[in-house]
């Protein structure tokens, strides 16, 4: 019974994920707020993280390993929100770059996927020295996107 309910359970997360992957917005605003929501959730995160890496915080792993992961698994959500027509009007800073450079876009945002996950594995084992180049990559990436992509 209990492998039955899991069973379920698998496919209906499986089910959700794939959704937000394809979602189609009903609105350019839906998709505005939405990666902009997103954006904010990762900074909240990722600012806990950095107070720990310049010493103005205690370094926690288990915390800091949750903060890792909760922007490891945010980072993957934007992209789809940002590719919507329409969506570079309104209550943005999204720049038009990112239509007319799409391909650098998502490159942009792979790399900085990536650097989010080695950041999340580090966080599993490695004392806060092994944590600091894999949070400073990830934050190279953020602002080797806001550049060329935000007004
Ligand atoms: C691949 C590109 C890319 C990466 C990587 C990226 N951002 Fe952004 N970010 C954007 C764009 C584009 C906007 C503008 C969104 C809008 O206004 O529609 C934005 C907006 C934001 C905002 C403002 C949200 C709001 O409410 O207006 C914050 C905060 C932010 N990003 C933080 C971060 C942080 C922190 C990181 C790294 C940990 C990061 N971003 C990584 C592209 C990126």
């Amino acid at each position: 019974m209990k492998t039955m309910i899991r069973i379920v359970v698998c496919a209906i997360v499986v089910v959700m994920v794939t959704g937000v992957a394809v979602a189609q917005f009903a609105k350019p605003e839906d998709a505005i707020q939405y990666r902009k929501s997103v954006m904010v959730l990762i900074a909240q995160h990722f600012k806990r993280m950095g107070a720990v890496v310049q010493g103005k915080a205690d370094f926690d792993r288990a915390s800091f390993a949750a903060n890792a992961e909760v922007v490891r698994s945010m980072a993957t959500l934007p992209w789809d929100a940002f590719l919507e027509p329409g969506t570079d009007k309104g209550d943005t800073t999204m720049s038009s770059a990112v239509f007319e450079k799409k391909t650098d876009f998502m490159q942009a945002a792979k790399a900085f996927e990536e650097s989010t996950a080695l950041l999340a594995e580090a966080a599993q084992g490695a004392d806060l020295n092994g944590i600091k180049a894999p949070f400073n990559a990830v934050a190279q990436n953020c602002k080797a996107c806001h550049k060329p992509f935000r007004k």
